[in-house]
């Protein structure tokens, strides 16, 4: 059943607690590198402002172990959401305790006020119900618009509903990500192309196994492709494998062919003799059809790969892409991705990223205002896909 949302409350006058994902990089020199998740969170939060809630934000960033620390602060987040929201936004040096409240008893209509990092309490974690009791006081409704943090059972996230007078109910953020998700996946518009790249099998196994289920064709490439490869008795030279998830690798393949699921491996691979990955260098470079040689590593999908995948998504209604091709972060063998991208962008068909690398391969390629829907979850996007349910979705009231 739909989750309410803050369409499907009144919020006007009330105090409003918004769990954000706010968990962005910061620079050493406290300067935010990537602005994804501020601006995933801005809809939610304009709509409140408009329709004058009081507007409590809170979020983790990072992990801190011990306490507060000067990095974890969600300070230079305050800053950047007052630009992007062109309205003043109040930080506080804590998320509970007599300041925060009488910081939230002075507030008026329209205002907005960021808690520090929930995390700063060893309690957010342990989903502390003494914590969430706090949190669930300060406020009348409770707004949950942290899609990637939907997954952790956290105070801020999935306690405080528990104890929270008022309405329970998504922001507009996490709205979208369960429509692009989960129902544009769940019935598709065929045919509907699964990409799935990224490192290891054994990251993806429950991905791969969920969406076999929904697929037309499901797409492999990245590190992943040579386990299926050794699986299948090819040689990988020094390629990064999991020999010991042959057998997964070997059922998935006759899953997809019970199913009628076109599975595709690279037919090529981009191959080096040499990765600096912290250098960003790869050695001397060639293309290869088969086996890998000894002393050898496979870097990226080669050309014959990417016409066979480019085509296939053309040919979609549909794409899902989640895991990057190989190592784009070295330009030199970032083509299989960059070209995968082009071809999820051109084609004629909702196109979803799944989060993670894939969002951040797919940006750096400059395709990325050219897809439907980019995820802003990453472990959370994953356990969604996976069919999973999310304790901070599961806690929201149903329309
Ligand atoms: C993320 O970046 O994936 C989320 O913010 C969750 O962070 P966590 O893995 O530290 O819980």
């Amino acid at each position: 059943m739909a989750i309410k949302t803050v369409k499907d409350i009144s919020v006007s006058g009330k105090r409003c607690f918004v769990r954000c994902d706010f968990n962005v990089p910061v620079d050493p020199n406290g300067t935010i590198t990537d602005y994804s998740r501020i601006v995933g969170a801005l809809p939610t939060l304009q709509y409140l402002v408009e329709n004058k809630a009081k507007v409590i934000l809170a979020s983790h960033l990072g992990r801190p172990k011990a306490g507060p620390a000067p990095e974890f602060s969600l300070a230079p987040v305050a800053k950047a959401l007052a630009e992007k929201l062109g309205k003043p936004v109040t930080f506080l040096n804590d998320c509970i305790g007599p300041e925060v409240e009488a910081a939230v008893a002075a507030m008026n209509d329209g205002d907005v006020i960021l808690l520090e990092n929930v995390r700063f309490y060893k309690g957010e974690e342990k989903n502390d119900p003494a914590l969430s009791q706090k949190f669930a006081a300060m406020a009348d409704v409770f707004v949950n618009d942290a899609f990637g943090t939907a997954h952790r059972a956290h105070c801020s996230t999935a306690g405080i509903a528990e104890f929270i007078k008022g309405d329970k109910v998504s922001g507009f953020l996490i709205e979208d990500e369960l429509k692009f998700l989960g129902e544009k996946t769940a019935s598709p518009d065929r045919p509907f192309t699964v990409i799935l790249g990224g490192a290891k099998v054994s990251d993806k196994i429950m991905v791969i196994d969920a969406l076999l289920e929904k697929a037309d064709a499901i797409l492999i490439g990245g590190a992943m492709a040579y386990t299926f490869a050794v699986a299948q008795g090819a040689k990988v030279g020094s390629s990064m494998n999991e020999p010991d998830k042959a057998e997964t690798a070997l059922s998935a393949i006759a899953k997809a062919k019970a199913k009628g699921v076109k599975f595709l491996l690279p037919v090529d691979h981009v191959i080096t003799d040499k990765l600096d990955f912290a250098g960003k260098a790869v050695g001397e470079l060639k293309v290869v059809e088969g086996d890998i040689p000894d002393g050898w590593m496979g870097v990226d999908i080669g050309p014959k790969t990417v016409a066979l995948y480019s085509a296939e998504i053309a040919a979609s209604k549909t794409v899902l892409w989640n895991g990057p091709m190989g190592v784009f972060e070295i330009k030199a063998v970032a083509k299989g991705t960059f070209a995968v991208a082009k071809a999820v962008a051109e084609a004629e068909a909702c196109s979803i990223i799944g989060g993670g690398d894939s969002v951040k391969a797919i940006n750096k390629s400059g395709y990325g205002s050219q897809v439907t829907f980019m995820s802003t979850g990453g472990g959370a996007s994953l356990e969604f896909l996976e069919g999973k349910a999310l304790p901070g979705v599961e806690v929201l009231d149903r329309k």
